[in-house]
């Protein structure tokens, strides 16, 4: 019979992990085709594992409790608590997550990965262990599958990369070695997506509209080759058209929404060499590249005044790849 682990409150330790932005090929991910994705390392979840006296218990602005008794929303998470901490062969008891997070839910920018990412890390380390990137993937994975249902594992390898990556789903992704630095503007549309909502719509479309789907899913793979040319080569604007073929391509498949194709106009107005949403869309982020950081604050000004509920300058650096 395994132990209780029961560990003196000096041993607390944290855990943590970024967002992560996806420059092009979100949806078509899915089916195949190539993406591209960034970490986005400006905002953090924190995930702080303390010793208690009672069950697996979590802390965090949603719920303050024991897992068994969690939301739904948690499910994923809680999960893949409980898968780590048996991996590592502990119990679900004398443990406690306290999670703390700057990003936003539900708008894309990966928070439902980077809780599991910084929980991953956390327990590992509560451990006294440092997990492989294999076994990281496969835990964060498993709360994945109740944000998306059929992840591509595309948000799980972003949260957890230092730089730029190309992403083919089943495939390791490999690191785009971007040639000067990029900057955008990330803006929150204020209104919440559903990632498992998204993916479901766009798989129904597809049922009842497999050739023009098809068609700008592998339009959408030929843009994130060119949008990997790009960055190798810093062409910057050529980058944009880039980005706003892509937006386009996300609006034929069914998922933009009024409000951010709103913002998206007002960005590219206010100067913006292309703009697009980011991640599942139907609500949550867009991102606009700005010829350089003074054009970016005036896009950030601009967003803002159009109806972003927040937006932040987010620069694609070199040294992204180590
Ligand atoms: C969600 O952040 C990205 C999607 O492509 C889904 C996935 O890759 O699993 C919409």
């Amino acid at each position: 019979m395994k132990v209780p682990v029961m560990k003196s409150a000096a041993q607390t330790v944290k855990g943590q992990a970024g967002g992560k932005l996806i420059l092009i090929g979100e949806h078509a991910v899915v089916y195949g085709q190539p993406a591209i994705a960034v970490p986005f390392d400006c905002l953090k979840v924190t995930a702080e594992i303390l010793p208690t006296d009672g069950p697996l218990s979590i802390d965090c602005r949603f719920y303050s409790g024991p897992v068994q008794d969690a939301p739904d929303l948690l499910k994923g998470i809680v999960q893949c608590a409980e898968e780590t901490i048996r991996k590592l062969d502990g119990e679900p008891f004398g443990i406690m997550i306290r999670l703390t997070s700057d990003l936003p839910l539900g708008r894309g920018l990966g928070s439902s990965a980077a809780a599991a990412c910084a929980i991953v890390r956390g327990l590992y380390r509560y451990f006294g262990k440092v997990a492989s990137h294999d076994a990281l993937m496969a835990l964060v994975n498993i709360s994945e599958v109740f944000a998306h249902g059929t992840p591509s594992g595309l948000d799980a390898e972003a949260v957890a990369s230092e730089h730029a990556i190309w992403f083919r789903k089943g495939e390791k992704p490999l690191p785009i070695p971007v040639a000067a630095p990029m900057t955008l503007v990330v803006a929150d549309s204020g209104l919440k997506g559903d990632t498992f909502e998204a993916v479901k719509s766009v798989k129904t479309r597809l049922q009842s509209a497999p050739e023009k789907m098809h068609q700008s899913f592998s339009r959408l793979g030929e843009l994130a080759e060119e949008a990997r040319r790009a960055l190798i080569d810093g062409a910057i604007e050529p980058l944009g058209r880039i980005f706003n073929e892509a937006q386009d391509e996300l609006a034929n498949i069914g998922v933009s929404h009024e409000r951010l194709d709103h913002l998206i106009k007002a960005a590219r107005e206010a100067g913006a060499l292309g703009a697009k949403l980011t991640g599942s869309g139907k609500g949550g982020c867009l991102f606009a590249l700005a010829r350089d950081v003074l054009e970016a604050k005036k896009i950030r000004a601009a967003l803002l005044e159009a109806g972003a509920c927040d937006a932040w300058l987010f620069t694609i650096r070199k040294d992204m790849l180590r």
